[in-house]
Parts: structure tokens; C-alpha cells; sequence
């Protein structure tokens, strides 16, 4: 068992933490934020990710995680020091390194020889020397190791994962970091640190480019008569498409998409190629929010100008408190735009967000409304009396984004109900 250091302890950074301790390794998380680091030294979770909190409370209750405060501090005594820092959009689009090569520079003194540095940022081709020269050590190797892991189900995703791709030009290094993940049953993929980047972006920038795609198919549905659940049946049955990711929705969103094909479009433009394919992508989704939002005023044939409209959902998909570049902000924005009057209620969301009414159930964001759009596939959504909701709305429309409710059994209770991409 290794002696591993995590420097960042975002929803990457404590998932790496809290599997790698999991799995018998002896962790130190790293963060700069005092406040966070001794919540979580308490054992308390700031995410909501199903099965980390139990992880991270066995890990300390286990001594095999511990939390500290700053890099340098977690790094002295270890054997592997992953950096899951934050790389935020720059203003030009490209990736921000600022943190990675702060991260790079504390633990850079401290580090033991022998060290491996192993970077799970998703970072812009060419970072492993960012961080080979921020750190200044000759000694210390530095690869890269991309995270594939989903919110809501990050935990799984480490411990179960598809694949676990390794970066270096040096084997000796590949094997030392494969050995953290004896016991996963995955293939291994080792290649160097350029394309290992790279598969990342790719990666979240195809499944991208799928969604907008089956966004785009949804619309082509509605406008023929097809049904988008039985074509994604019929399509995603050759395996060469596969039938996973292709759920439509109100626009894809979240932490990484956004901001991942943005800089792949920068990436790929400093390396003098106009990748105008992914542009597309992008537009697409912004184009799904607008036509989002147009839906509920087709449904309701007018304007939705002082109409009364309840909002189900604001986290850019279920399972995870996370509003970051949320689909469901975006639509919502857009008819309270438009003059709609919205009441929002999201099962994870207990503050109020860009000034939207937030209420506390989704029975009380139905009362009174002309229509209800569910923007987020939140399981309890499913299981509502929807007689009750019929009851107290003002009129039984409902819009669901998400194509999870049942709308045979709600046209039955009376609803006039609209999914995407449905006849
Ligand atoms: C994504 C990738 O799926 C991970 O593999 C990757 O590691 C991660 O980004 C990252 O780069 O860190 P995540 O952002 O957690 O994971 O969310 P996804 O589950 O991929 O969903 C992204 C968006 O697409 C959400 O808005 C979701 O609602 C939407 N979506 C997803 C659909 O509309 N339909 C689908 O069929 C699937």
C-alpha cells in the first residue's frame, strides 16, 4: 500500500482521497481552505455525492485519510502526490492553470525524491511540463492520470471504472502508478502525457457532441411525428452507436462540458485548426436552452408573459447539489426573461439562486401555476401524487424536459403533458 498526498479536495480531489484510502492506501488530503479542511476533519462532507460521506467516515475512523491544510503539508512524506485542483475557464476560453502551478510550486520544495507527481486535472496538452517547471525538480517525475468520474456517481465511477489511462514517456513510472490501482478490474491504458490529455477532452467533448446531437434529433422528432425513445432504442442497438448518453434533455451542462469543449476549441485553434465541428456542438446547446424555453410557450399557445410557471429541478442533472453552468439556470432564466412568474423547488437546492423564488416542495412550485417544466431528472419527481398537483394548479400543464414521467398515466389524470422529442 502507497502513501498517497491529494492536493485539492473538490469532488475529484475527496472522491481520489476517500477510494484510494477505500482501497488500503494511507491518503492526506490537502485543501486551502481552512474552514473546509477542518469540516472535513470532523468527517463532515460539503458535497452532496452519494456514499462519499460514508467513505471519507471510514477513512478517518479507519487513519488512512487524513485532511491538512495547504500542499506542502500533505506532500513531505508521501510516495504519490495527485493534483485535482480547480483549472477554471480564462477569459480567452483556455484553461486557467493559475491554481495547478501554485499547487506545483508548494509541493514542489517538499516533495521526497522518488516522488511521482500525477496530475488528474483536466488539463491542456503540454501541462505536465507546466507542472515539471513550476515545481523546478528534476527528480521528480510527473504524469498524467485523467479522471472520468460523474457527479452523483463519482464513487462508483473510481471504483468501478472503464478505464484508467496513465501518462509518462517512462515505464518504470507507469507501472509504479498502475500498482494504486491493483484490485480495480480495468483496462490500463499507458501512452504519453500529450495524448493522455487529450483523451480527455476528446472524451467529454464526443459525449458532448452526442447530446447535442440527440437534442437536435428530439427537435427533428417533434417536427415529424417520431418518437426520440424509440429511435435512441433503434439507433442505440447497433453497437457501434451504443444506447447510453443519449437521454435528451434541456441542454447538457455542469462543471465540465462547458467548459472542456470550450477549451478544446481553444486548444485546437492555438494549434491552428478551426475546429468548427465542436463550435457547432456548443451553439447546439445554446440553442437548446432558447428552444427549451420556447416549448412551454408552444405548449401553452401564448407568451408566457405574467404566466404563472413551476420549476421542478435547478441542478444540472439529478443526484448532485451542483448548479455550475446548469441546463435547468439557463432555461429558467430564459422564461423569467420572457416575463414568466417561476416558482422553483430542487430537492438539493436550499438558497435562493439568481434571484429565483425557491420553494420547499414540488407540490408548493406547482400551486397556482399555468404550467410546470421539469428541468432535472430528480427520482422524486416520478413519485408524486399527481392528483394532488392536478388539484392545485391552475391549469394541469406540464412539461417534462426530461421525458421521465410517466405521460400516458398523467393524460389519464387529466394532464396535457409535453416531453421532448415526442409525437
Ligand atoms: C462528465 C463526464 O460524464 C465524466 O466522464 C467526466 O469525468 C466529467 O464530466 C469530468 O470531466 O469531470 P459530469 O459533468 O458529472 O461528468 O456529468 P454527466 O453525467 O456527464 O452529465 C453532463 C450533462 O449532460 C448534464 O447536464 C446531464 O444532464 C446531461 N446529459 C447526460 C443528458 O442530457 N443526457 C444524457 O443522456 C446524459
Amino acid at each position: 500500500m502507497s502513501k498517497i498526498a491529494v492536493i485539492g479536495t473538490g469532488y475529484v480531489g475527496l472522491t481520489t482521497g476517500a477510494c484510494f484510502a477505500h482501497m488500503g492506501h494511507e491518503v492526506v488530503c490537502a485543501d486551502i481552505d481552512e474552514a473546509k479542511v477542518a469540516s472535513l476533519q470532523r468527517g463532515e462532507v460539503p458535497i452532496l455525492e452519494p456514499g462519499l460521506d460514508d467513505l471519507v467516515r471510514q477513512g478517518v475512523e479507519g487513519d488512512r485519510l487524513r485532511f491538512v491544510l495547504g500542499g506542502a503539508a500533505a506532500a513531505a512524506d508521501c510516495e504519490f502526490a495527485y493534483l485535482c485542483v480547480p483549472t477554471p475557464q480564462g477569459e480567452d476560453g483556455s484553461a486557467d492553470l493559475s491554481y495547478l502551478e501554485a499547487a506545483a510550486r508548494e509541493i514542489g520544495p517538499v516533495l521526497p525524491s522518488e516522488a511521482v507527481v500525477v496530475n488528474k486535472s483536466t488539463v491542456p496538452v503540454g501541462s505536465t511540463k507546466v507542472v515539471e517547471r513550476a515545481m523546478g525538480r528534476h527528480d521528480v517525475k510527473v504524469v498524467s492520470n485523467p479522471e472520468f468520474l460523474r457527479e452523483g456517481s463519482a464513487v462508483h465511477d473510481f471504483l468501478n471504472p472503464d478505464r484508467v489511462v496513465i501518462g509518462t514517456d517512462d515505464r518504470a513510472t507507469a507501472v509504479k502508478v498502475s500498482g494504486l490501482f491493483l484490485g480495480l478490474n480495468a483496462p490500463l491504458i499507458v501512452t504519453d502525457p500529450a495524448s493522455a490529455e487529450t483523451i480527455k477532452y476528446a472524451a467529454n467533448s464526443f459525449l458532448a457532441t452526442k447530446l447535442s446531437f440527440i437534442n437536435a434529433m428530439a427537435a427533428v422528432c417533434e417536427a415529424v411525428g417520431a418518437d426520440i425513445d424509440d429511435v435512441v432504442l433503434g439507433m442505440g442497438s447497433d453497437p457501434r452507436i451504443g444506447p447510453q448518453f443519449l437521454r435528451p434533455g434541456p441542454g447538457w451542462g455542469g462543471s465540465c462540458f462547458p467548459k472542456d469543449t470550450r477549451a478544446l476549441v481553444h486548444i485546437a485553434e492555438d494549434a491552428g485548426y478551426d475546429f468548427a465541428m465542436l463550435k457547432a456542438v456548443i451553439e447546439a446547446n445554446t440553442e437548446q436552452f432558447e428552444l427549451t424555453a420556447d416549448r412551454v410557450e408552444r405548449h401553452l399557445g401564448r407568451s408566457v408573459e405574467g404566466v404563472k410557471v413551476g420549476v421542478w429541478g435547478l441542478t444540472f442533472k439529478a443526484n448532485t447539489d451542483d448548479l455550475r453552468e446548469s441546463p435547468a439556470l439557463e432555461v429558467a432564466g430564459r422564461l423569467q426573461q420572457r416575463g414568466a412568474v417561476l416558482s422553483c423547488y430542487d430537492p438539493a437546492v436550499k438558497r435562493s439562486v439568481n434571484g429565483l423564488e425557491l420553494v420547499d416542495s414540488a407540490l408548493e412550485a406547482a400551486t397556482g401555476a399555468e404550467c410546470v417544466i421539469l428541468l432535472t431528472e430528480w427520482d422524486e419527481f416520478r413519485w408524486l401524487d399527481f392528483d394532488r398537483v392536478a388539484e392545485v394548479m391552475a391549469a394541469p400543464n406540464i412539461i417534462d424536459t426530461r421525458n421521465i414521467l410517466d405521460a400516458n398515466d398523467l393524460r389519464r389524470r387529466g394532464f396535457a403533458i409535453r416531453g421532448l422529442g415526442k409525437p
